[in-house]
């Protein structure tokens, strides 16, 4: 089993989405293992997004992220990394495919649903970076995947 992180940005909340982009991570097999709302600082944004410094995107993105609370999350599952993203879809919601998250409901890149980390490297140092382990709750699911 692997972890990863997901961020539900601030626009899910704002459009009442919640709900339809959890159901899309239970239906593909994932563990919600730790769940939390919370408001993001300017110092946690900018430690989450660090490679992204001196982009154009960067401080918009920063803006974003901080501007209302996110809901942060550990999902467990096999391949959780590489399923995740392959469910969550393309950066650029122009660009993802009818039936992933992004491609489904995004509509700008920096405000597209849902951060999902890159590889089992990031999702370690970002689920350390947004929980703590009295925060995660490895309980026994079924076997889905
Ligand atoms: P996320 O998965 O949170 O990781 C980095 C974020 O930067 C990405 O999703 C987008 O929100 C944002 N981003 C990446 N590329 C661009 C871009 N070209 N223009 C605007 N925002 C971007």
């Amino acid at each position: 089993m692997e972890r990863t992180l997901a961020l539900l940005k601030p626009g899910v909340l704002d459009r009442r989405i919640v709900g339809e982009v959890l159901t899309r991570f239970e239906r593909k097999g994932f563990e919600i293992i730790g769940m939390k709302l919370m408001h993001i600082s300017r110092s946690l944004a900018e430690t989450h997004y660090a490679e992204h410094q001196g982009k154009p995107f960067y401080e918009p993105l920063v803006a974003y992220m901080t501007s209302k609370p996110v809901v942060a999350m550990v999902l467990q599952r096999k391949d959780a990394v590489h399923v995740l993203r392959t469910i969550v879809g393309a950066t650029d919601p122009d660009s993802a495919q009818p039936g992933t998250i992004r491609g489904d409901y995004g509509v700008i890149t920096r405000e597209n649903i849902v951060h999902a980390s890159d590889s089992p490297e990031s999702a370690q140092r970002e689920i350390d970076l947004f929980f703590r382990e009295a925060e995660i709750f490895s309980w026994e699911g079924a076997a889905r995947a």
